[in-house]
Order: C-alpha cells, then sequence, then structure tokens
C-alpha cells in the first residue's frame, strides 16, 4: 500500500514529485506529501486527503525550490489519515526527512528505546520510528547510517531518505514491499512502481530485498546490507505513457474493461502456437511431474480468489485432479495439507499481495512446488515463485480488477487443457476444440460491448438500491462472487453472491418486496434449476436480472430483465459472463456518482496482512 517517489537530478524537483504522486494515487490516497532539499535544509509539505489537496497547500504557501526530494501518497495503517500522519517524516535533528511503504513490526520497543533518549514524536506512525533511528544510528556518513538502522528493523518496508548534510543523493532500502530505481536524462527516480516514472523514462532496476542503492543526478550505485557492490541490469519497460493514461474513458475502470479483449490476445498468443498447441512459456514442469501432483490448492485475495474458484470447476473437469480454493490469508495460518506432491498456485495482479506472498512462502516451507499467475513483472510473488506465467495485461490503474481478472482466467484455462493431455484426462482433439473456442473469446467480448446501452439503462434502476443478491450454480456461482464484489466495492450497495441452491437454506427470509435478484444461468445444464430459484425469489417479490446465453429465450418471459450474452463452450463462459456484470457494477457506481478508480477505504495493492 502507499506510493513513494523520489527524484534527484538537473531540474526542479517539486513538480516531478508531484506528478509522480498523481501517477501512484491509487495505491493510497488518504493523505499525501513531498520533502524537497531547499537552502540547506530539508522543506517538509503534506496534506490530509487527495494530491490535489497538496498542490492547493503548495499553491497557497510556496513551491520548494531544490533539485532533490522524495514524496509519498499514503494508504493508513498505523495512525488515521492527518496532517501529522502523513509521509515524509522529519527525524529529531530535521537532518533526514523518510518516506516508508509497509510496516515496522517492533516500532513500539524502538519507539520505547527512543522516547527514553528523549525523541519526541509528533505523529502515530510506525515510520516516525525510522526517522528517528536515523538519528541515533547517526555517524558522520549518510550510507552507514542507514546500513545501521535498517539492521534495527523488523518488518516489511521500502524506504526513501534524504539528508540534508549530503543535498545531492537519496538513498533507498527495500524489504517486502515493491522499490524501483529508474535512470533518465534529467536525473535518477526512485518509485513504488514504473506507472510513476513513465512519462521520464523506461530504463528501470528492480531491487530486491536487502538492497540498498545511492542516487544521486548522475547515478545509481547499489549494495546488500554488508555494504558490498552489486551489479544489476537494467530493465527496459514496455509499457507506454498512454497505456497508463485513462486514453479519453472517463474512468480506468472502463478503459480497462474495454482493453479486456486485447489482453486477454496478449495473453494468449504467446502460449498458443500457430498449430493450435499449448506453449506456456513459464513452466518448467514435464508431464511426468504433472502426473505426480496428488492435489492442486490455488491460493489468492479477492477477485484473484475467485479466479481460483472458477479454477477448482475447470481444472477438475478437465484434469481429474483434485483442487482446493483457500484465500490466502487462510491458508497462512492453517498448516496447510501440502507437500512435495503437491501444486500451489498463487494468482495476483500485483504480485505483492502480502497475504498471497506470505501463503507462497508457506507453501514453499511445506515443500509444495508453486506455481504463480502474476501481472507485474519481477513483483516478490512472481520472483520467489519456482514457476511463473505472467498476464500480459498490462497495468491496471483502476483499483477494481477486470483485465486482470480475465486474464488470468484465460491462464487458468491453458493450465487445465496442459494439465488434463498430461493426465491423459481429455484427448488431443477435446484439447484443439477448447483452445479454438478459447481463441474466440476477445471477440465474443467485444460483440458484449454492444450491450453498453442497454446495461447502463438497467443500471439506472440500481441507482438507489440498498441490496443486492447475485446467484448462480457452478460456474455461475464462481462468477457471482465477482460480480458481487465488483458492484459491491465501487457503488457501495450492500452485494452477496450465494450459491442458488442454498438460498432456501436461509438467506430467502431477506427477500422482500424491492430486493434485486441477479440471477447467472449460463452454466448449461443447471440453467433450469437456477431459473427455479429465480421464480421463487420473484414470488417473494424480488425484482430479478438474468444473464444468460442468447439461445436461452424463455428468460425473458419469466425474469424482468434479461442481458443475451454469446455462447461459448460451458467450461469458458466464465469470460463472457463476467463482463456485462463488470458494466453493470460500473454504471451503478456511476449513476450514484461514486469514485469508481479509487473507491472508499480501498487500495489497489494491498502489502499489509
Ligand atoms: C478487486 O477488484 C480488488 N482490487 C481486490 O479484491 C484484488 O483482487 C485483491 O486485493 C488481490 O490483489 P492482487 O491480485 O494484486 O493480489
Amino acid at each position: 500500500m502507499c506510493g513513494i517517489i523520489g527524484f534527484t537530478g538537473n531540474t526542479e524537483a517539486a513538480p516531478l514529485l508531484l506528478d509522480g504522486l498523481e501517477k501512484l494515487e491509487y495505491r493510497g490516497y488518504d493523505s499525501a506529501g513531498i520533502a524537497v532539499i531547499e537552502n540547506e535544509g530539508i522543506n517538509i509539505i503534506k496534506s490530509e486527503g487527495k494530491i490535489k489537496n497538496l498542490r492547493e497547500k503548495i499553491a497557497k504557501s510556496h513551491t520548494p525550490k531544490g533539485f532533490i526530494g522524495i514524496g509519498h501518497t499514503r494508504w493508513a495503517t498505523h495512525g488515521k489519515p492527518s496532517d501529522e500522519n502523513a509521509h515524509p517524516h522529519y527525524s529529531k535533528s530535521r537532518r533526514f526527512a523518510v518516506v516508508h511503504n509497509g510496516i515496522i513490526e517492533n516500532f513500539a520497543e524502538l519507539k520505547e528505546e527512543l522516547v527514553a533518549k528523549g525523541y519526541i514524536f509528533h505523529s502515530e506512525t510506525d515510520t516516525e520510528v525510522v526517522a528517528h533511528l536515523l538519528d541515533d544510528c547517526y555517524d558522520g556518513d549518510f550510507f552507514s547510517t542507514v546500513i545501521t538502522m535498517t539492521k534495527r528493523l523488523v518488518g516489511s518496508y521500502a524506504l526513501g531518505i534524504v539528508c540534508k548534510d549530503v543535498p545531492d543523493k537519496i538513498i533507498c532500502v527495500k524489504k517486502a514491499n515493491p522499490l524501483i530505481v529508474a535512470v533518465s536524462d534529467k536525473g535518477n527516480f526512485i518509485a513504488s512502481d514504473i506507472t510513476a516514472v513513465l512519462a521520464y523514462t523506461r530504463d528501470v532496476y528492480t531491487m530486491q530485498d536487502d538492497e540498498v542503492a545511492i542516487l544521486s543526478e548522475k547515478s545509481v550505485e547499489f549494495f546488500n546490507l554488508d555494504g558490498e557492490p552489486i551489479n544489476k541490469e537494467i530493465e527496459k519497460v514496455t509499457w507506454n505513457v498512454d497505456a497508463a493514461s485513462k486514453g479519453g474513458y472517463e474512468h480506468f475502470m472502463i478503459k480497462e474493461i474495454k482493453e479486456q479483449p486485447e489482453a486477454i490476445r496478449a495473453t494468449l498468443s504467446p502460449r498458443i502456437t500457430p498449430e493450435g498447441k499449448i506453449n506456456l512459456d513459464g513452466i518448467s514442469l514435464s508431464d511426468e511431474q504433472i502426473r505426480k501432483f496428488k492435489r492442486i490448492y490455488i491460493t489468492a485475495c479477492g477477485s484473484a480468489y475467485h479466479v481460483g474458484v472458477v479454477g477448482k470447476y475447470v481444472i477438475e473437469q478437465l484434469a481429474r485432479i483434485p483442487v482446493e480454493v483457500d484465500l490466502a490469508s487462510e491458508f497462512r495460518y492453517r498448516y496447510p495439507l501440502v507437500d512435495e506432491d503437491t501444486l500451489v498456485i498463487l494468482i495476483s495482479q500485483s504480485g505483492t499481495t502480502a497475504d498471497t506472498l506470505e501463503a507462497l512462502r508457506e507453501a514453499k516451507r511445506r515443500g509444495a512446488r508453486t506455481l504463480s499467475i502474476v501481472n507485474v513483472v519481477g513483483s516478490a510473488i512472481a520472483t520467489e515463485s519456482d514457476d511463473v506465467l505472467y498476464t500480459w495485461a498490462g497495468p491496471e490503474i483502476s483499483v477494481a480488477t477486470t483485465k486482470a481478472y480475465s486474464t488470468q482466467l484465460s491462464l487458468i484455462y491453458l493450465i487445465a487443457i496442459k494439465f488434463a493431455l498430461a493426465t491423459k484426462a481429455i484427448t488431443d482433439s477435446v484439447a484443439d476444440e477448447l483452445i479454438a473456442e478459447i481463441l474466440t473469446l476477445p471477440e465474443k467480448i467485444e460483440q458484449i460491448f454492444e450491450l453498453e446501452e442497454s446495461i447502463k439503462r438497467i443500471s439506472e434502476r440500481y441507482t438507489y438500491l440498498h441490496h443486492a443478491y447475485f446467484i448462480g450454480r457452478n460456474l455461475d456461482y464462481a462468477v457471482a462472487l465477482e460480480a458481487s464484489l465488483k458492484l459491491k466495492e465501487i457503488s457501495y450497495i450492500h452485494s452477496e453472491a450465494y450459491a442458488a441452491g442454498e438460498l432456501k437454506h436461509g438467506t430467502i427470509s431477506l427477500i422482500e418486496p424491492g430486493t434485486s435478484v441477479i440471477a447467472l444461468c449460463c452454466t448449461e445444464r443447471l440453467v433450469e434449476k437456477t431459473i427455479s430459484n429465480a421464480k421463487e425469489v420473484m414470488a417473494r417479490g424480488a425484482e430479478v436480472l438474468c444473464v444468460t446465453t442468447e439461445d436461452n429465450r424463455s428468460c425473458a418471459n419469466i425474469c424482468d430483465y434479461t442481458i443475451y450474452i454469446p455462447k461459448t463452450h460451458p467450461l469458458l463462459m466464465p469470460s463472457l459472463e463476467v463482463v456485462p456484470l463488470q458494466l453493470l457494477g460500473y454504471y451503478t457506481a456511476k449513476s450514484r456518482k461514486c469514485d469508481i478508480d479509487q473507491p472508499r477505504n480501498l487500495a489497489k495493492s494491498v502489502t499489509v496482512e
């Protein structure tokens, strides 16, 4: 959570820092601040709320003049959103200023020690401990002070530090939190992700845990925590600035919904040969190794977990290998029954989600083979997994995921087919048919976009809605989980997903006149059963919207509204079915005038548990 930017170069730092913070705002947006070295002192300006508040504050006072600085946009962990708790933080002597992502787990004991020595704390944050600790460890040398200080920390951190005695250098260090160093002809940057610096450069270094970097205008050097130099390779980022901006849409979310066909094509094309065979570049598993797996676990958080629920149905049905799906936050603490005969699949857009990362580490400790599906190249989950398959979705900015979810689904299908071929649970011709059908998904999603206006009209009925229930069976239930999350996280309408057959076991008592139910009826063999459940809730006054395939025309005579979508292989229907429901969530949130790309209390990347 939280965004970091830092710059040292040949041009004024403040405008670049503010610009970078705006790009990072999706990572956290309850307060922001910058520190610039100016007139041999460090000038910190910070403000509660979004970057525009900070800009206004700066405009009313003075724009710090200086060529080096650090900035931060915060998502609160220790201490409420406020000016005082906003980063950067000064050390007691004001020699240092610090920005931090992560959590210092031993902050309470360090604080006690520092307070006993006379340090006065001005915030409730764990980060202020780092700032004062720098003063406490100060030995006259910026670099060795940072190393000494870092060795006292327990927890996770990406730290950007400036020191007024060394007014041309930024030092950064990281553990379990993402941080990159980017080089440009204006100067050099640190950032929590590349979105912040794409306007200036595409040349980046990805920092690994326990690495320290020293940046000046013209140089970047890397060291380990013993102070020994490290050689690192520069990486060329292929994402362009356009891909990271809204591209003419009102919100990133709708832009990203519309990018799904392209993102799926980009994810599939390197993995399907011209002959229509699967070639999973990131997996080094032989068929024999696949056959040895007695069980597969899929573990993830939020929407990525919902992809896992689809994965359970698809992999079990095709490959006939038992699959368990677990929330990463549960998996990591439940002494999971995994061993060397288990494959653990981790799914994460950001590749930095704290619980998913820890679930990965727990799986590895227990000897399991690990495979991750990740969107961000070089992220912790990708780096630490035995095998990694990247979703080539490009940067996803909207907090509500859409294209990452869809590209993760595509990879799940390919994994299921590959494993089914390895276990000989399906023939080559079944695999060929499935692959041919998968390749049609982008085009079919484009057809669904033609329904946008009618979905928009339906969503207007939801403007003043208080409760919604999504129901479905089998894969429809898996999609209901995601559709319900999509609606609630951006529109703030209370929404729940239920396996349709489960309604009668309690939840149906909540149905009363005016309740909205969305019935997902795309699992062909179970449509009639879900329709029966739809009739039951309608009999109790619910208004029902049905999502089904074009051939189920009878639904229109039963339900209040029906959205018809194209058909594909039953196991691939989630990829199509989710799209109108993403649009429904988006337009409902829009009609309620919600902050769609940055919903309250949420952040794009959840790097604390
Ligand atoms: C969904 O719209 C959310 N953004 C959230 O549930 C997300 O999927 C979850 O936090 C997992 O994130 P990750 O894919 O980056 O690990």
